[in-house]
């Protein structure tokens, strides 16, 4: 059922449980957790109920809840962000809860009601405004979750959820910053298959992504590059963000198989692109593609997208015994043209065409 009426219970922290706010300058990815956060339940009999915003608490949960055993759990990817003028601005957020009601349903989960988690989520934001970082390398990271809580530990969807957002104000996912990192491409272990979960943002793909990520991390590369399960050569993402190459004139990047996430960030990259003039193509290519391109001159830039990356430039890929130096290991021009593109949209400095920001308070 979507309520779509939702009413939100307000719970202020007491001034004594307020935290002492991190060095703006020194926040690192996810460490930090603002004072309130936003928790509603689910069950077949009353629907999404007990919506509250509430001090940043933790949860007590049985043993036997679902999500220890079978790993229901879906999650998203958002950001506030600062406009000059001090203003907070999400970037596309419905489109962020419209995917997690699709992983919903892929992992027989309920649908939130968009609208109303929305409203809860820019009242949950304005509440701990303070925590929505001023300098422009910072954001504050939005992490809305749902988890299977019934106590059930025979085989079948929960009939009872937790859906909850917690904020996290943060830099640079990479310690790489905005310079170029270094890619592993992976031959030994896939993330997904067709037919399986690889469109839906939930956790088990990030938990089986970690044997990989450890290896390429020990050979001294930031990430992998993940390549299709029958095939083994087709592109499919990064461990933490979609994939775009650019190839003579051309702004390339797999096509949306069924095994690969459907990123916001990805999606207002080719739209950011189409309005440069660029010419995008979103199809298979495999990875002796990539090689040839770089032996002919052709492959001119490789980047990443994604919520927490935003653009991360590719200055060499490894693959087998071969390595792909790009660009001279350098940021491309289009690679910053569409950051820099991308983050002025996000931070109100350049017009929202696309009508993609939501202002908060
Ligand atoms: C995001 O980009 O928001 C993600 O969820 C990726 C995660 C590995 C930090």
């Amino acid at each position: 059922m979507l309520n779509k009426d939702l009413e939100v219970t307000l719970r202020k922290a007491d001034k004594n449980q307020l935290k002492a706010k991190p060095d703006p300058n020194k926040l690192g990815f996810g460490i930090y957790f603002t004072d309130h956060m936003f928790v509603m339940r689910w069950n077949r009999q009353q629907g999404w109920h007990n919506a509250e915003i509430t001090p940043y608490q933790n949860f007590s949960l049985d043993p036997a809840a679902m999500v220890f055993h079978y790993g229901q759990a879906i999650f998203e990817g958002m950001k506030a962000y600062r406009d000059s003028s001090g203003q907070i601005l999400l970037f596309r957020p419905t489109d962020n809860l419209e995917r997690m009601n699709s992983s919903a349903l892929r992992l027989c989960m309920p649908r939130i009601p968009v609208n109303a988690v929305l409203k809860a989520l820019k009242a949950l934001i304005y509440l701990d405004r303070d925590w929505v970082p001023y300098n422009d390398g910072a954001t504050l990271y939005l992490r809305p979750t749902m988890i299977a809580t019934e106590p059930v530990i025979g085989l079948r969807s929960s009939e009872e959820y937790i859906f909850f957002i917690i904020k996290s104000p943060v830099g640079a996912y990479y310690a790489e910053g905005f310079n170029p990192v270094r890619i592993y491409v992976e031959d030994t272990y896939v993330r997904a298959a067709p037919g399986g979960v690889g469109a839906a943002k939930t956790a088990g793909n990030y938990a089986a992504s970690l044997k990989a990520m450890t290896e390429a991390n020990k050979k001294g590369y930031s990430q992998v590059l993940w390549l299709d399960a029958i095939d083994r050569k087709y592109i499919e993402e990064v461990g933490t963000s979609n994939i775009f190459f650019v190839i003579g004139d051309q702004l390339i990047t797999p096509k949306l198989s069924g095994s690969i996430l459907p990123g916001i960030t990805r999606d207002s990259i080719l739209q950011l692109a189409r309005d440069l003039g660029i010419k995008t193509q979103e199809r298979r290519i495999s990875i002796d593609e990539v090689i040839a391109a770089q032996e002919d001159g052709s492959l001119r830039e490789a980047f990443g997208s994604g919520t927490a990356a935003v653009i991360s430039p590719v200055g060499e890929l490894c693959y087998q015994d071969r390595t792909i130096i790009i660009n001279g290991g350098r940021v491309g021009d289009l690679s910053r043209r569409l950051y820099d593109n991308l983050q002025d949209i996000q931070r109100g400095r350049q017009e929202d065409v696309h009508k993609w920001l939501v202002r908060v308070g």
